[in-house]
């Protein structure tokens, strides 16, 4: 039976409803974009070193020529073009481990952060809004603070010098406030509501909830405990180690995540969920965290995403997490989201069912490789996650007898401009073209190609840049070695053309 559901254009809708939602003009955005310059030297409240060592200037010593130490500016920056407040320079996380306690009136959060210095630092920085913040040391030791928009200001009792590996122990409490940033189709970050709280961060929401150093290009594994009232359930990236129960019947829930994993894509959730945990494909745990009052359906709902899994691996290679599942809310989101191995949804879209349902169940998995296991090293590389969620889910659909590459380039200039794909900006991020323009490049790509050059590309960018963040110049790099002149001059003309190229026949 030839089968031509509505899902297509239901997809399209979707974006459309991002789209609208994402052209709402949003005033905070500019002290995100501008929190780097604004950013002045601050003077060094408590320092065994003279006050007139700032941290423009390196100090000298008689003995040794000090390390020269960067600016205030410098350091609270992660070197982005579109968001220059997220990130921070000097140092690299490798571990957090974050307390949060939501038995009280607020949360009672403790984060522990393991870094290294990549710099010689007698100050540095990390990401945090809102927020009370009551202590802070390093290595133990206590050490002073300030704050500055989205700058969190440290200034350990002695420098540390390039190398060092240390540990940030930050204690804050207050109830998490998410940023009305018109990247996002509402306000990004820690969300509270009745039933309980759950976190869409990407792009620049993850420092609502916790201090660290907020760019993809800094990935660093998580273990996150969360104690919850009884009768509450507490779901977290990766697999849940531990569940302890206290005589109050307040319960912690300790989830580990032993693979690195972006800022934006750490979650946490709390409230009326049922986890469940079965045995996967290849040895990855199936883990959702569904409504439970609407367990047994939703549940049905989602048996589809153990085929999802086999035929993506078969596609891209084994699933790069040890653990994989989809959150579902109670609320009614206009979008879904793919944070590390808890993809979010609101019931109601799994309530779809069928094929629609299970096209957007595609597209969060692929982010899992494209998006979190190798992430946009600058966010102005965003296509890069969501053109290959985008040509996974069309893929995906086509070889269902429903979705077809050929009628979306038709229909894809109906829903936005598809001007260049690299020609976003912070309140643009999610447009029509990043998606649409973004998946007709990567199917122009395998057409000219051909599947097995198509897969070797695809192979080399996953391995290559595994666990870490790469560009769209690391992209095209990989096209021109293993696909040669005539398929880089066509990914650049995907990629930087003023108008979208015509999609080629197929072969
Ligand atoms: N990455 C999400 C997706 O899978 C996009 C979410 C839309 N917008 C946002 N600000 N997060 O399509
Ligand atoms: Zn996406």
């Amino acid at each position: 039976m030839h089968l031509r559901s509505a899902a297509p254009s239901i997809a399209v809708a979707i974006g459309v409803f991002v789209i609208a939602a994402a052209c709402t003009p949003g005033d905070s955005l500019d002290s995100i974009s501008t929190a780097t310059t604004a950013t002045s030297t601050t003077e060094v409240p408590t320092t065994t070193e003279p006050s007139t060592s700032t941290t423009e200037a390196p100090t000298t010593t008689d003995t040794e020529p000090a390390a020269p130490q960067l600016s205030a500016a410098e350091l609270g920056t992660g070197g982005d073009v579109l968001f220059p407040g997220l990130g921070n320079r000097g140092h690299d996380a490798l571990h957090y481990s974050i307390d949060l306690d939501l038995t009280g009136e607020e949360l009672a959060a403790t984060a522990t952060i393991t870094l290294q210095a990549t710099e010689a630092l007698d100050t540095f920085h990390l990401d945090l809004v809102g927020m009370t913040v009551d202590a802070i040391t390093v290595d133990g030791e206590p050490a002073p603070f300030e704050r500055d928009e989205r700058e969190l200001i440290i200034f350990p009792s002695s420098p540390l010098a390039a190398g060092d590996e240390f540990e940030v122990v930050v204690a804050y409490r207050g109830t998490p406030a998410p940023l009305d940033d018109a990247a996002g189709p509402f306000a990004l970050g820690w969300q509270t509501r009745p039933w309980g709280t759950f976190v869409a961060s990407e792009p620049t929401g993850a420092a609502t909830w916790f201090p660290g150093n907020d760019h993809p290009t800094d990935k660093a594994t998580f273990d996150i405990d969360i104690t919850v009232p009884e009768g509450v359930a507490a779901a977290a990236p990766g697999r849940l180690v531990a569940q302890d129960t206290g005589p109050d019947g307040a319960t912690t829930y300790r989830w580990a995540s032993e693979h690195p994993m972006a800022t934006y894509l750490v979650s946490v959730a709390t409230g009326p969920f049922s986890i469940t945990s079965d045995p996967g494909p290849d040895g990855v745990e199936i883990r959702h965290a569904v409504l439970t009052s609407r367990e047994v359906e939703l549940l049905a709902d989602l048996e589809s995403t153990i085929p999802i899994l086999e035929w993506m691996t078969d596609r891209f290679g084994p699933y790069p997490f040890d653990t994989y599942g989809v959150l579902t809310i109670p609320d009614s989101i206009p979008f879904a989201l793919e944070n590390q191995t808890l993809s979010l949804f609101g019931a109601d879209f799994i309530d779809f069912g069928g094929d629609f349902a299970d096209q957007i169940e595609v597209h969060e998995l692929a982010h899992h490789w494209f998006g979190n296991l190798v992430s946009p090293a600058q966010w102005q590389d965003i296509w890069l996650n969501e053109g290959f969620a985008t040509w996974a889910e069309y893929a995906w659909a086509e070889e269902q007898g429903f979705g077809d590459f050929d009628e979306l380039a038709t229909e894809a200039p109906f829903f936005g401009e598809m001007g260049p794909l690299r020609e976003v900006t912070p309140t643009t991020l999610f447009d029509a073209k990043v998606y649409f323009r973004g998946g007709l490049g990567v199917e122009a790509l395998r057409r000219t190609v051909g599947d097995a050059v198509f897969d070797e590309i695809v192979q080399a960018w996953l391995t290559r840049h595994a666990d870490s963040a790469a560009t769209t110049d690391d992209f095209l790099t990989i096209v021109d070695e293993i696909g040669g002149d005539e398929a880089g001059a066509l990914m650049r003309s995907w990629i930087d053309d003023p108008e979208m190229p015509p999609l080629p026949p197929r072969p």
